[in-house]
């Protein structure tokens, strides 16, 4: 027959990875319930990437996904073959979202400066499949 039944199993998918970047806004503290609302979307899997500054308005015992930070970049790397962290997570990421966005770190990617894992992880050029997104919800 020209069309599959309609009995057919539909064709596996592929989770959506959810790459969200937190920076230090006091909108920050909302961290935990963004993540839960976000795993409560089917085929959904999430990672985080924080700035330092952010890590003063969440508990990290509160997130249940991989957490990365400055210090992990650099604690994987220790010479030429080994990964590189905001390489793997920008591979990784068909989305990234970054929320809150605070003023500093909107400043550093509309200026192009990468000095840290989170503004690293969306400075490469983006794939045909890939987009990345900033929320400001810090205004
Ligand atoms: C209690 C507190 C609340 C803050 N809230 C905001 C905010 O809502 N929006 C913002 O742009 N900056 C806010 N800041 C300032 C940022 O934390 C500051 O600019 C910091 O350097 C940002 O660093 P980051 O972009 O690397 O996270 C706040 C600072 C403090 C101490």
């Amino acid at each position: 027959p020209p069309h599959s039944p309609p009995s057919a199993s539909p064709p596996t998918q592929k989770n959506a990875h959810i790459l969200v970047g937190v920076t230090g806004s006091v909108a920050a503290l909302k961290l935990p319930l963004l993540v839960a609302e976000l795993l409560k979307l089917p085929g959904v899997e999430v990672q985080v990437v924080t700035t330092e500054n952010a890590k003063h308005f969440y508990n990290a015992g509160e997130i249940p996904v991989a957490l990365h930070s400055d210090a992990d970049e650099w604690q994987m790397w220790k010479g030429r073959t080994d990964p590189v962290l905001h390489i793997d997570l920008r591979r990784w990421a068909d989305l990234m979202l970054v929320a809150p966005l605070d003023a500093n770190t909107l400043a550093k990617i509309a200026s192009g400066l990468c000095d840290n894992l989170l503004v690293s992880c969306r400075k490469l050029p983006l794939m045909p499949s890939e987009r990345v997104s900033a929320a400001c919800a810090a205004f």
